[in-house]
């Protein structure tokens, strides 16, 4: 094992970003409301769960984040997990552009909430049950009010790049 441990007490952010690159991770895209009917959404993959009972997770967000914004003022939000056909989908839910023109959505039929009900093959919409600010970023605990969840692969993300699962 090779140690890269080289300025123990100071860790830079491009040391973290690589650290936590390491861990690989599936990729949702996280999807609000405006009060005049805009929606939000970006690409994330720092989901986890919480709690089962009442069955919570979090997300943890760019404090500068647009689509942080929506979420503190509707209180919802929706998590669409992106299975492993959906690349498309996770880049333009992280780049400057027209995100919800350039793939297709619905409402959720309970909340109402951006459903990407082609490229994710589950949808989980949640209450906003705390937030928490820490350093850059903001923590959204969501307590989860349905999950519309069909069998398909996720799509995975470590090491800077989106992969297949393996055996697939
Ligand atoms: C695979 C992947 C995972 C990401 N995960 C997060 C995340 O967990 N939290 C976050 O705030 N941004 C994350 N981002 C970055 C945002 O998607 C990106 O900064 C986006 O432009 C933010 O949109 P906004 O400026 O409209 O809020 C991720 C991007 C990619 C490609």
């Amino acid at each position: 094992m090779t140690t890269v441990d080289r300025h123990p007490g100071h860790v830079d952010a491009a040391e973290y970003r690589t650290l936590m690159g390491a861990f690989p991770t599936g990729v949702v895209v996280v999807t609000t409301t405006g009060e005049d009917g805009t929606p939000y959404g970006l690409t994330c993959s720092s989901l986890s769960s919480v709690t089962v009972r009442p069955p919570t997770l979090q997300v943890s967000l760019t404090s500068t984040s647009q689509v942080l914004a929506a979420i503190l003022e509707n209180r919802r939000f929706a998590v669409n997990l992106l299975h492993a056909r959906a690349r498309e989908a996770a880049s333009v839910f992280a780049s400057p552009t027209d995100r919800f023109a350039a793939v297709p959505w619905r409402p959720t039929p309970r909340l109402g909430l951006p459903w990407l009900h082609r490229d994710a093959f589950a949808v989980a919409e949640c209450r906003l049950a705390r937030t928490l600010e820490i350093g850059d970023h903001t923590l959204l605990f969501g307590e989860v009010s349905t999950v519309d969840h069909a069998d398909d692969v996720p799509l995975l993300y470590g090491r800077r790049q989106y992969s297949a699962w393996p055996g697939d």
